[in-house]
């Protein structure tokens, strides 16, 4: 089985839905590490009650964004970390720790990349007026937002939603895709060229 580490800044609903996955045996993969960049994030005490392994690394503490990411390379690889995953982790990861995860970092945004790309996609999508927004699943390059499109699902926006309403849509999407993508990358069998996600068919 392949270890994650979730990396988390905030709430925390994803790492929920991927902790009750995993205790439900839909998701496949072993949560080795939570990882946070702010010490009050809620997520931290759900992984905390769900008896997972949990990192605060506080970037003040480090004089430089390299110095911090090799600080936290050194915990991953001590947890045998296969895969990324960032689930509302508020921290730009730069191209050295994207390069060293290459193709093994993802992200979940709550839009229909490449529009609404940013912290605010479901209030710009909606102010918008878009009548269809969703979810991305991508891997994570050197630049935000912007990396190879694992998958992606349609959200309807209907005249009688509010932003509040439309959030919830879609984090309920964002929770059933992500466990779902994750156990597809988990088993290896893909490829990505020229930011194209190509799984085999068998496995
Ligand atoms: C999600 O909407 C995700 O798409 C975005 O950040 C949000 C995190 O929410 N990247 P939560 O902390 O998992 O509740």
């Amino acid at each position: 089985m392949k270890n994650i580490a979730v990396f988390v800044s905030g709430n925390g609903t994803n790492l929920q839905a991927i902790i009750d996955n995993i205790a439900n045996k839909s998701l496949k993969v072993r949560l080795a590490l939570v990882v946070s960049d702010k010490k009050d994030a809620f997520a931290l005490l759900r992984a905390k009650k769900a008896g997972k392994k949990i990192l605060f690394l506080d970037p003040k503490e480090y004089g430089s964004k390299e110095s911090y990411e090799k600080a936290l390379i050194s915990f991953l690889s001590k947890e045998k970390v296969d895969f990324i995953v960032l689930a509302g982790f508020m921290r730009i990861l730069s191209p050295f720790f994207v390069r060293k995860y290459k193709n093994r970092i993802l992200n979940i945004h709550p839009s229909l990349l490449p529009a609404f790309k940013g912290g605010s996609a479901i209030r710009d999508a909606f102010n918008y007026g878009v009548k269809t927004t969703g979810v991305t699943v991508h891997f994570v390059d050197e630049e935000v937002d912007h990396g190879p499109i694992i998958a992606q699902e349609p959200v309807e926006v209907l005249e009688r939603d509010t932003e509040k309403s439309l959030e919830a849509k879609i984090h309920k999407v964002e929770h059933k895709l992500y466990s779902q993508i994750i156990n597809r990358v988990s088993r290896g069998k893909y490829s990505v060229k020229d930011r194209k996600v190509v799984f085999c068919k068998k496995g």
